[in-house]
């Protein structure tokens, strides 16, 4: 295990007071960091997707919508996938409250699979005007789009302001 790798930490904790340690990678990659990226990636997404939203209808730029196209859906899959197998169970193993942290990541999940089915809507209409199709219906395609990034946004505060402080509480 490399220990180095712990200088990550959000909180710049050390493995002995980190009550979520058991979720860091076999490498010893901090879940707590390896998570901040993650929403790092998702809410720089959420920037570009707002961009495409206020360029609709006539100055999409349609070569960043074939990007954002091609990468929305393994970018959200790899980051959902990442948090439900090392740092939701990390969080439903804490003391306080086990119900209704059971009850929170039951929801937290529940957005997962509604937003991967969004996302894959998102990702379907920009790789199409990626490949040249017309903007028929821009303002149902900017409703799309803020639906969706508003909801990202929305979930990525929730986690960063009730899972991501169990770290920084104890380190402090
Ligand atoms: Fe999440």
């Amino acid at each position: 295990m490399e220990v180095g790798s712990r200088s990550e930490c959000v909180a710049g904790c050390q493995p002995v007071d980190c009550p979520i340690q058991l979720a860091c990678d076999d490498d010893g990659a901090p879940a707590c960091a390896q998570v901040k990226r993650s929403h790092g990636r998702i809410l720089q997404l959420c920037d570009v997707l707002e961009e495409i939203a206020d360029a609709l209808p006539g100055r999409v730029d349609r070569g960043q919508c074939r990007i954002v196209g091609d990468m929305l859906m393994p970018l959200l899959r790899y980051g959902h996938d990442y948090e439900e197998q090392h740092f939701f169970p990390a969080y439903e193993r804490g003391e306080a409250e086990p119900g209704s942290r059971a009850q929170t990541i039951r929801r937290l999940k529940g957005e997962h699979m509604a937003d991967e089915g969004a996302a894959q809507d998102v990702a379907d209409a920009l790789s199409a005007l990626g490949d040249g199709a017309p903007v028929t219906n821009a303002e149902a395609l900017g409703f799309m789009l803020r639906a969706f990034f508003e909801a990202q946004r929305r979930h990525v505060a929730f986690e960063q302001e009730h899972l991501l402080p169990l770290v920084v509480r104890r380190a402090i």
